[in-house]
């Protein structure tokens, strides 16, 4: 889709939001969201109280939220249940490598500090590169990044903190990834006989589809 799409079909939906921050935290009473009236608006915690002392950021609720939890600042539970196991996965994955803009960088470990595997797949996200047609209109529409980039995460009007990295650079590193999975699926079938799992390095470049019904 064209760029030019893109940036109108963004101006609508700006245009459109009720709530636009202007370097400060509303108050609970004028935010448009809490009661004014209601009994709890005296003891809930002001936003500005909270969130002032927070690695600050020009957009979104104006907290840098990565440079809060890298710098220690805050440090999220894994988990409600302490018997759950905390999973987390450092790998990034390089969408977009010949578009108009620069590719885009997804860190699994920057999600996986917050987020468990399940809250991303296999209801948003099949964990299989290419394999679901990602777009930058579905995202607009409020689909795939676009479920909590502009709802809970930093929002879609900060194109770079996705679209991070230059597309030669992003083209080199899948390639060596590809060629490095290429060669363990070569070497894997050949030492252990009869692999169970030899088709699972063999597409480099899954089907576009790979989708299925819908759930
Ligand atoms: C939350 C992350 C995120 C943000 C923020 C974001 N994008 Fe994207 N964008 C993506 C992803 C993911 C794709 C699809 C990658 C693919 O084509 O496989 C994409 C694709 C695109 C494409 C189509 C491919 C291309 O490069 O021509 C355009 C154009 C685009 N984005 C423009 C923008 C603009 C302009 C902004 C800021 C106003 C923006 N994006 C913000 C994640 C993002
Ligand atoms: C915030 C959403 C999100 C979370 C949380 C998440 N993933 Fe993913 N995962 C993705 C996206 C997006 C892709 C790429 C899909 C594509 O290219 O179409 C992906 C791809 C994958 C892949 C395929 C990688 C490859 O090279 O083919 C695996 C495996 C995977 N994820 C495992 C996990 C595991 C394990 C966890 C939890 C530790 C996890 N993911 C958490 C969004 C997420
Ligand atoms: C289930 C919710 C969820 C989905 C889906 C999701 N993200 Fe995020 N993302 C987050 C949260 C939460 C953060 C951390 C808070 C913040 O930075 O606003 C984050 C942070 C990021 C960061 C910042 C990493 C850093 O080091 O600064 C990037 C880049 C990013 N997401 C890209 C994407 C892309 C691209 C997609 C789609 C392929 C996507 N996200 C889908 C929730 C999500």
């Amino acid at each position: 889709m064209s760029l030019r799409r893109i940036l109108t079909t963004l101006a609508v939906s700006l245009l459109s939001s009720a709530t636009a921050w202007s370097g400060e935290w509303a108050k609970l009473s004028e935010d448009g969201v809490h009661d004014p009236r209601g009994p709890a608006i005296g003891l809930l915690q002001q936003p500005g109280d909270a969130l002032s002392n927070l690695p600050g950021d020009g957009a979104g609720n104006q907290v840098h939220w990565i440079k809060a939890l890298r710098s220690g600042v805050i440090r999220p539970r894994p988990n409600i249940d302490p018997a759950r196991e905390d999973r987390r996965l450092d790998k990034d994955i390089y969408l977009d490598l010949y578009g108009s803009m620069p590719s885009v960088r997804f860190p699994h470990l920057a999600h996986t500090e917050w987020l468990d595997c399940t809250n991303c797949h296999d209801q948003l996200f099949l964990p299989k590169r290419g394999a679901n047609g990602i777009s930058m209109f579905l995202i607009l529409q409020g689909q795939q990044c676009g479920v909590c980039h502009g709802a809970v995460a930093f929002p879609l009007t900060e194109c770079s903190r996705c679209h991070s990295v230059r597309n030669h650079i992003a083209q080199r590193i899948v390639a060596e990834l590809e060629a490095e999975e290429a060669r363990k699926a070569a070497g894997g079938g050949s030492k252990e006989a009869g692999s169970a799992d030899a088709p699972r390095g063999a597409p480099a470049k899954p089907p576009k589809d790979a989708r299925g019904g819908a759930r």
